[in-house]
């Protein structure tokens, strides 16, 4: 049996994005018949909003119970939900008018609150671990819960969440951690990010990219030796996570 990932490369964004919404609906949907609820993260970027709005047109958008789909956030910027840096505003502009049922069970980290009483995002991020760990989540062995799937971008470094090269989240074991503005990518502003074991807990870590910028580094995340300290986007780099890429940021691969 490999330990690589599935990789998947599709003609463009577009496609890319609709078979991502596809993949996050069937594990949505099993994860429900399954166990009664299904538990996912999503990310922030550009990388969400395609797969929103797939996830909003027909068939897709029937085909999600979404009152029994807990939503929770890989990584946030500590900025107020309605700035367009926040990685919830897509959420609320595009995913929950299209399916209000997904407000429901929405667990955005709690940047507003965090503002409004002066705290910094170490009170944002042990809110948010406190809330993961009263959320009815199963656990792992490795003592991480797993979610059903943990959608992430890549950035242009390899980070992955708001994990980042030479990271010490990488050796961390709280669930969510606060994390200083980088100095090295934009956006240059402080984050709460999942711990890295809980993507690379999850039943399905999923990595989406498009366009020829992420071509040269995701040759190096998924063809370079492993080195998560460096590239902490392998954390996505083992069997049973899928890459979705289009043709343009799957270039450089060599297979
Ligand atoms: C963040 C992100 C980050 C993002 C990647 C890819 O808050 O900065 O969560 O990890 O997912 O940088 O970004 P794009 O989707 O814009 O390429």
């Amino acid at each position: 049996m490999t330990s690589e990932p599935a990789i998947r490369v599709l003609d463009d964004p577009d496609t890319t994005s609709r078979a991502a919404a596809e993949a996050i609906t069937d594990a949505l949907r099993a994860a429900v018949a399954a166990r009664g609820r299904a538990d996912w993260a999503t990310t922030g970027g550009s990388t969400p909003i395609g797969i929103y709005r797939a996830l909003i047109e027909s068939p897709l958008r029937d085909l999600v119970p979404w009152e029994s789909v807990h939503t929770w956030w890989g990584d946030d910027r500590f900025v107020p939900r309605t700035d367009p840096l926040s990685n919830v505003l897509p959420f609320d502009e595009v995913l929950a008018p299209g399916v209000p049922a997904a407000r429901e069970h929405a667990h955005p980290i709690a940047m507003d609150e965090a503002l409004a009483g002066g705290h910094d995002t170490t009170w944002a991020a042990s809110r948010y671990d406190a809330e993961l760990q009263h959320g009815g989540l199963e656990v792992g062995g490795s003592g991480f819960p797993i979610l059903d799937v943990v959608l992430v971008g890549i950035g242009g470094d390899g980070h992955v969440l708001s994990v980042f090269p030479g990271s010490p989240l990488l050796e961390e074991y709280a669930w969510a951690i606060g994390v200083p503005a980088p100095t090295h990518i934009e956006p240059h502003v402080a984050r709460v990010s999942l711990n890295p074991g809980i993507l690379a807990a999850a039943r399905l870590p999923m990595v989406v990219a498009h366009g020829a910028g992420k071509a040269a580094i995701l040759a190096s995340v998924l063809e370079g030796t492993l080195d998560v300290q460096r590239w902490p986007a392998q954390v996505a780099r083992r069997a049973g996570a899928t890459w979705f890429l289009d043709r343009a940021a799957a270039s450089d691969l060599s297979a």
